[in-house]
């Protein structure tokens, strides 16, 4: 049984669903008359964006960068390191920088400082899920799907140690699979 590990299922894949939709309809009309370049971060961001962009109706292309800042614990090294490389040219595109959760903020901060170097028309942010409280940098996305609280969480991209990415929803691992 998948659940086993969970406390609780915190986002539902039907809440997940419908917020999807709505962040979909959001940029669309904020991107009305141009092209998105979304650059979606590895690993953890692929199950939402696979979601996402099948709910944008703008033209889009797609492309990936990696950042690690968890290696495989619970914790972050506060130091984010942005790897792979881009294929599509940033200089004059309209970025949508998308990733799994906003939690201290050094990874999106330290993402976009260098996707600015490249000059990019507009460089903006969308996050499944914003930890709030645990922000070391201050950063804000311009778009969140949920505001959540203060917990580990896995499923829907999210992992522990690269397990539990495959999971449609989004919960609460038990604090004794991770301590
Ligand atoms: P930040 O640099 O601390 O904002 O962390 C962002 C990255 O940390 C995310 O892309 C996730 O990979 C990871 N992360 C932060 N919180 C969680 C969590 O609760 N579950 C799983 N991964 C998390
Ligand atoms: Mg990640």
């Amino acid at each position: 049984m998948r659940e086993q590990d969970l406390d609780r299922i915190l986002i539902t894949e039907e809440n997940i669903k419908e917020r999807v939709a709505e962040l979909g309809c959001e940029i669309d009309n904020y991107y009305e008359g141009k092209e998105i370049l979304l650059i979606t971060l590895l690993n953890g961001a692929i199950v939402f964006t696979a979601d996402l962009i099948r709910n944008i109706r703008r033209p889009l292309l797609l492309d990936t960068l990696r950042a690690r800042s968890y290696g495989t614990g619970s914790t972050s090294s506060g130091a984010p390191e942005i790897t792979g490389d881009l294929r599509l040219p940033i200089e004059g595109a309209d970025v949508l920088l998308v990733d799994d959760i906003l939690d201290t903020g050094n990874t999106l901060s330290r993402a976009v400082t260098e996707l600015k170097e490249r000059n990019p028309a507009s460089l903006r942010t969308c996050v499944l899920l914003d930890k709030k409280e645990r922000r070391q940098t201050p950063f804000e996305a311009n778009w969140v799907g949920f505001e959540i609280p203060d917990h580990f969480v896995v499923g829907y991209g999210l992992d522990y140690a690269e397990r539990y990415r495959h999971f449609p929803y989004v919960g609460i691992l038990k604090p004794e699979m991770y301590s």
